[in-house]
């Protein structure tokens, strides 16, 4: 039987070394005769990539609902593409998905409060129910203090200490549910050195790079 691409995605807060790890991981599979590619989320390069461009770089407003629909719909446009890769036996490397979908929009507080969510979590969740699942997830995890040892946030939207800690809190719990439903979700202490970290990834991944027998499940379902 022929074996399909392994799907994976790396989870994070800003700061936590996502993109670089994704990069350096996706090298070692090219150097290792593995067919690989690497995506992100937001794709910000369609249509609707476009709006939340806008949005996150504080560019234009949008409902917050309208907004999490957004990330939601620029998962779904690449659906399709994602499975046909899979199939053709390459395997992904995905920097970030549905999982940092429900962790930023759940987490946002209601305007003039402390309290959140505005938005509820399963509501965050439903419009990713059946999307392509991952095989795995890798969950970069940042502290505040090293986050802010690396030189801080940028200047984007969610960029800012306070909504990075509830987006912590959250993703805790995203965690909890991926478990729960069979999927694979590895905890990485990303404070330690970009090699260490790269060490810990590699580790973790290798042993899925042949390949995976069996179907590519569904997110959630
Ligand atoms: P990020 O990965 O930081 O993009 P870049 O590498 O281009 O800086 O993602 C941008 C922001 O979008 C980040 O703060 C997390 C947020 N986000 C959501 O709110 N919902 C989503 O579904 C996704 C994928 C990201
Ligand atoms: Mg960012």
């Amino acid at each position: 039987m022929t074996k399909r691409g392994a799907f994976i995605v790396i989870e994070g807060l800003d700061r936590s070394g996502k993109s670089t790890q994704a990069a350096t991981l996706l090298k070692r599979l090219q150097d290792a005769q593995s067919p690989a590619k690497l995506i992100n989320f937001p794709d910000r390069t369609t249509a609707i990539g476009k709006m939340i461009d806008s949005y996150l770089r504080s560019e234009s407003e949008l409902d917050d609902r309208a907004v999490h629909l957004l990330f939601s719909a620029n998962r779904w446009e690449l659906a399709k593409s994602i499975e046909e890769t899979l199939q053709s036996g390459e395997t992904i490397i995905c920097d970030r998905y549905a999982f940092s979908g429900i962790a930023f929009s759940a987490s946002k507080i209601r305007p003039g409060t402390n309290s959140y969510p505005l938005l509820d979590y399963s509501w965050c969740r439903a419009p990713d129910v059946g999307l392509p699942a991952p095989d795995m997830t890798i969950f970069l995890d940042v502290t505040q203090e090293v986050a802010r040892a690396r030189g801080g946030y940028g200047e984007e939207r969610y960029e800012k200490e306070g909504v990075q800690r509830r987006v912590r809190d959250v993703f805790e719990r995203v965690a909890e549910e991926v478990e729960g439903s069979g999927g694979r979700w590895v905890l990485v202490n990303a404070d330690e050195s970009e090699e260490e970290v790269q060490k810990v990834v590699w580790d973790t991944v290798k042993e899925i790079i042949g390949g995976i027998e069996g179907p590519i499940e569904k997110l959630w379902d």
